[in-house]
């Protein structure tokens, strides 16, 4: 008798609650997901349920990593600015569409960064504090828009040194990231061997061929060296003293900012590193043309990122949402 009442108890009253329970956990987890960002969703059928469980997930991510105190601690530096005491975005002033995106990109990816004016080929200073080479006597070795480039890199070198930072990140306005790549930076930062003297740590480089090199450090293989420097788009300078030691050599530069770098790499007069597969790849097509290279309509880099901030999450939650968080 007692058997049977027992039966008929899970049968009729616990089954049935599990289930209810389950189904409005479910539609709570789901009412959850939809209210991560407290935006309006777009109320039409191009946002998928894929799109809400993928920015859920890693914006999730984004959020643990900016919200891990104990990373940073060990750092003196902090994780809004990629374990550096400084991000720097350079950006041509006319181009608006390209600061809007990065600062997407970034409010996305949780880093605070500093917006540098970077200098229009049409307009370089004729004489350029420090550099040798002038828009005057530009050979053909270095174009217009190569020794604007140039410029704007060096005075944000410039700014690193006189500011004594210690770590730095610089990125281009046309780059994509990994959208983990707090995860990345900070792991590559923990893994350079301590007997290195570093000078610079590309977040990716184009055509890399880091590849075919041992990673400098095993537990971290994507840790290599930086073969060929191609593409300034995104990398961390160690600190003022690496700073100043580079702009040595850039202000007697004759070539292209990343030619100029790889030749110093080559002969050993700096230490670069790079990620490899790249976890920073510039963005490129016949619609985005670089600044620089405005001819060359091919996409300079073979490698996709898998993890992409821009298609994976950052047009998704156009798609999703109404406005732009
Ligand atoms: C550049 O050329 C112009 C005209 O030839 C000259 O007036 C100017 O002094 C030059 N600037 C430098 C930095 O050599
Ligand atoms: C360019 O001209 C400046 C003087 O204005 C000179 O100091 C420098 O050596 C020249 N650079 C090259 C590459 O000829
Ligand atoms: C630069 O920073 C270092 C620590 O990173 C400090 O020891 C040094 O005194 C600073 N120098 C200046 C000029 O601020
Ligand atoms: C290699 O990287 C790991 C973290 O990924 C770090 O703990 C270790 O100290 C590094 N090895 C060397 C020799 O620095
Ligand atoms: C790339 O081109 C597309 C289409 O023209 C545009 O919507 C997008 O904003 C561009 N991205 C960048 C980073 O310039
Ligand atoms: C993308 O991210 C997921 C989860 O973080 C990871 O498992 C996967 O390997 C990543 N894919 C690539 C191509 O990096």
């Amino acid at each position: 008798m007692l058997e049977i009442s027992k039966r008929t108890l899970i049968n009729t009253i616990l089954v049935p609650l599990l289930i209810l329970a389950y189904i409005k956990l479910y539609a709570l987890t789901n009412l959850l997901a939809k209210l991560q960002y407290s935006l309006p969703l777009r109320y039409n059928n191009e946002c998928s349920e894929d799109d809400i469980f993928t920015i859920t997930t890693q914006i999730q991510e984004i959020k643990s990593w900016s919200n891990n105190e104990g990373l940073a601690a060990n750092w003196h530096h902090s994780h809004r600015q990629l374990f550096t005491d400084k991000v720097y975005v350079i950006n041509l002033p006319h181009r608006k569409d390209r600061r809007r995106y990065m600062n997407d990109l970034f409010n996305t990816l949780e880093v605070d960064y500093e917006l540098v004016q970077a200098v229009p080929a049409n307009s370089i200073p004729s004489k350029i504090p420090g550099l040798s080479t002038t828009a005057n006597n530009s050979t053909a070795a270095m174009t217009l828009p190569e020794l604007a480039c140039l410029h704007s890199h060096i005075s944000v070198l410039q700014d690193i040194q006189s500011k004594n930072h210690s770590l730095a990140a610089i990125f281009e306005d046309d780059v994509d990231l990994d959208y983990r790549i707090k995860a990345w930076v900070h792991k590559a930062l923990a893994s350079i061997p301590k007997k290195i003297k570093w000078d610079l740590l590309f977040l990716g480089n184009f055509h890399s061929r880091a590849g075919d090199y041992d990673p400098t450090n095993h537990t971290f293989p994507e840790l290599r060296p930086a073969v060929p420097i191609q593409g300034t788009h995104a990398y961390v300078v160690n600190g003022h003293k690496s700073a100043q030691k580079l702009l040595g050599f850039l202000y007697k530069a004759e070539a292209s900012l990343d030619l100029e770098l790889d030749y110093l790499n080559t002969y050993g007069d700096i230490t670069a590193l790079t990620l490899f597969p790249p976890k920073a790849i510039q963005v490129r097509g016949p619609e985005n043309l670089s600044d620089i290279y405005p001819d060359n309509h091919l996409k300079p880099d073979h490698y996709d990122l898998g993890n992409s901030s821009t298609k994976n999450l950052m047009d998704r939650i156009k798609r999703c949402y109404i406005k732009f968080p």
